[in-house]
């Protein structure tokens, strides 16, 4: 059985169809990658699969459950964490602090009400795994440990699944380098959809590529087939194919 199985799933905002009967199938332990132009559905997908909007027609099913009905909350709480395009950690608290307030996002509140501050310990732990100081008020941070602070609050909630939307956008080459290392590194331990447009890191971090184009799931394979593919060389890099050199 996949981790994540998405049937016959479909979109719509009034008349306009943002995903069109997409069926994709995530297999536990796998990094996937999620690309496609500007409005293909990336993040629609996300928020769909996520609980934050609800699908019109098909089947979510996570770890053998049918999220379709479920609220954001319970999906979270069943194990699939996410990342937003735009960034949601709290300024004026320390790295530590969001990481930890994150840890506890997952409880049910009478949960919260007994439970103890989450260890240091672990938090440490995954401080380190990302590699951020834990005292640094998040507001200091650069760009990209912005980003890897997001992945740790993530890492927190103990997620079996992780939705990252565009994780290295606006990020330095250094720092992309090192997000895409970080995102091996979890890969060994999670399962992982990593929405990304960059196609110079998709060509150094990329195993398994999924393309959306217009709602659609257009193909899909490893980067060198999907990358050899016409249709996406049209649709996706936005230039005709060209012929082999022979
Ligand atoms: N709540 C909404 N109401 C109406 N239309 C929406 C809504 N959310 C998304 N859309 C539309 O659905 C389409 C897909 O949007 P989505 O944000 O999923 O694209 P994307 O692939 O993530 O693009 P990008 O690369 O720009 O982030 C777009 O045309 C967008 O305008
Ligand atoms: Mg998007």
């Amino acid at each position: 059985m996949s981790l994540l199985t998405i049937t016959d799933l479909t979109v719509t905002f009034g008349d306009f169809t943002a995903l069109d009967d997409i069926n994709l199938t995530i297999e536990e332990g796998e990094l996937r990658f999620l690309i496609g132009p500007n409005g293909a559905g990336k993040t629609t997908l996300i928020d769909t699969i996520t609980g934050r909007t609800r699908p019109t027609h098909g089947t979510i099913t996570f770890n053998g459950h049918t999220l379709n009905k479920r609220s954001e909350h319970h999906i979270a709480r069943t194990g699939i964490g996410r990342t937003f395009q735009t960034s949601v950690v709290f300024e004026e608290l320390t790295v530590a602090d969001n990481v930890d307030l994150a840890a506890s996002h997952r409880l049910r509140p009478w949960q919260l009400l007994r439970a103890p501050r989450t260890h240091p310990d672990h938090v440490t732990r995954i401080l380190d795994r990302v590699g951020l100081t834990p005292h640094a008020k998040a507001a200091t941070l650069s760009h990209g440990q912005r980003q890897w602070l997001e992945i740790a609050m993530l890492l927190a909630q103990q997620p079996r699944l992780l939705l990252l939307d565009e994780p290295v956008a606006g990020m330095s080459t250094d720092e992309r380098t090192r997000t895409g290392h970080l995102l091996t590194e979890i890969a060994a331990d999670h399962t992982i959809v990593v929405i990304e447009h960059d196609m110079d890191f998709l060509r150094r971090h990329a195993h398994q590529v999924t393309v959306l184009h217009e709602g659609r799931v257009l193909t899909h394979g490893d980067l060198t087939t999907v990358q050899n593919d016409p249709q996406v060389q049209q649709v996706y890099l936005g230039r005709t194919p060209q012929k082999a050199h022979t």
